[in-house]
């Protein structure tokens, strides 16, 4: 079969050293769709606006979710970010109501209160580990708008569980296109047996959540873990709560980061956002009624997401041969998208390395030139309630503090599944005059 062009032999590796590098530097040196091999995966990077919209959206019917999913189900079960077509539509259609737009405006009040108890939280002149932070906040706005404020801390047990399978989850990925024909396996002879790589967490997931569904089912509340019970099996809720937990916690925290790190680097851009922000508020906590004025602030979160979005590449495979830019792939490949190649190609965003929210003010790129939250039917159901968190939390903590970097050294990058800072990112918070 006619492949396109893209690096071969040892120079492959660096896919698995530096990922995003990796791609960035192949989407550069050989175009809009290069290919490479690893093992017997055949692999395909598309950084052209049209064809990732061809695949997320046009012809999504024709892709299933790529070889992650399989890891991942042997995690959260059979769920939202694991299932395809056609259980996939009737899972998002029984979800969908807790993120329609009333509903996420309900956690407006929440989300500015978890914000404000965290920032009241830091004493001037402290020295804040910022990932930390962030994490321990959105957790907290997570596990609220799941569990209300009573079982909030269910949501932080649920965190540190899934971290462990993180850290083992490492000596498993590299060795994934071996292990996934095993699991698909497993999976048709036994559609409900234990999981096959993390029996023991799966277990205590579900020991800390049974309590909790159980006394909740008896509660008839308007938050988020309600709507989701109504329709669903004990069984199918764990799946569905520990999926919010995981895909709705850490993806905001590293944004979140990012964001404190280019405003520390960025005075300026600090400035403007100190200025918006007095003026639409005048020193109150801002209410959801705010945001559609709070623009500057929503564009600096909107940059950082470009710079540095927090699920930097995700994938696809055909089911069956399908053409895009004139070659045939065949079915099972894998098709790389990557919002963090995509959103640095100097062809949609003129200094496409230079943090800049003022090119937000009169945009006109291609659609999927900027997919910080994927498209399609299988698009972040979380992205209304992301982007309303990031202006909230910014909103309340820049009345408070002014987060000063220590060390004037630019941070790395380092890819697991969201792209995290490689090192500490360390601040020290000043209180502001007056707060
Ligand atoms: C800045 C924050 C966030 C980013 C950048 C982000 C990004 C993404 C992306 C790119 C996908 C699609 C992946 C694919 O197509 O394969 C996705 C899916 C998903 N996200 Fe988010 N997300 C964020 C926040 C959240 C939040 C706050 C929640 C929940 C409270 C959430 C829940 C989900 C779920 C459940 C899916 C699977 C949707 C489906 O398959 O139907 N995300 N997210």
């Amino acid at each position: 079969m006619n492949v396109p062009p893209g690096p071969r032999g040892l120079e492959v590796t660096g896919f698995v050293r530096q990922t995003l590098p990796f791609l960035e530097q192949t989407a550069r040196r050989f175009g809009p769709l290069s290919y490479f091999r690893i093992l017997n995966q055949h692999i395909y990077l598309i950084d052209e606006p049209e064809w990732i919209q061809d695949v997320l959206v046009t012809r999504q019917h024709l892709f299933v979710r790529d070889t992650g999913a399989t890891l991942l189900r042997e995690l959260v079960g059979d769920g939202l970010l694991t299932r395809d077509e056609p259980a996939h539509k009737e899972r998002r259609r029984m979800l969908q109501p807790a993120f329609h737009r009333a509903q996420v405006a309900s956690y407006a009040e929440m989300m500015v209160a978890e914000t404000v108890r965290t920032a009241e939280s830091w004493q001037p002149d402290a020295t804040l580990d910022i990932p930390a932070e962030m994490k321990r906040l959105t957790l907290a706005i997570v596990g609220a708008a799941l569990f209300g404020s009573d079982f909030s801390s269910s949501a932080g047990q649920i965190a540190e569980v899934l971290q462990r399978v993180a850290r083992r989850s490492r000596w498993l990925v590299p060795g994934l296109a071996i292990l996934e024909p095993v699991a698909h396996a497993y999976r048709r002879f036994f559609p409900t047996g234990p999981s096959l790589f993390f029996r023991s967490e799966r277990a205590e997931l579900v020991s800390i959540l049974a309590p909790v569904l159980d006394r909740r089912r008896r509660l008839q509340e308007a938050d988020m873990f309600s709507l989701l019970l109504t329709e669903l099996s004990d069984e199918d809720a764990t799946n569905e709560i520990v999926t919010m937990v995981l895909a709705g916690h850490e993806t905001t925290a590293v944004a979140l980061t990012w964001v404190w790190y280019l405003l520390g680097k960025h005075p300026q851009a600090e400035e403007c956002l100190r200025d918006e922000i007095s003026r639409v508020l005048g020193g109150r906590d801002a209410c959801f009624e705010d945001i559609p004025r709070l623009t500057y602030t929503a564009m600096v979160f909107q940059e950082a997401m470009r710079l540095y979005p927090p699920a930097p590449a995700f994938g696809r495979r055909p089911t069956e041969k399908i053409a895009i830019g004139g070659y045939d792939i065949r079915p099972g490949s894998s098709i790389l998208m990557s919002p963090y190649v995509t959103q640095r190609n100097e062809r949609w965003f003129v200094r496409p390395e230079q943090f800049e929210p003022e090119r937000w003010r009169n945009s006109s790129i291609p659609k999927f030139a900027y997919f910080p939250f994927g498209g399609g039917a299988k698009m972040c159901i979380g992205e209304a309630f992301a982007r309303m968190e990031g202006v909230l939390v910014l909103a309340t903590v820049i009345q408070r503090w002014r987060l000063r970097r220590i060390g004037q050294n630019d941070i790395g990058m380092r890819s697991a599944v969201t792209l995290r800072p490689d090192g500490p990112l360390w601040m020290r918070a000043e209180r502001v005059a007056g707060s």
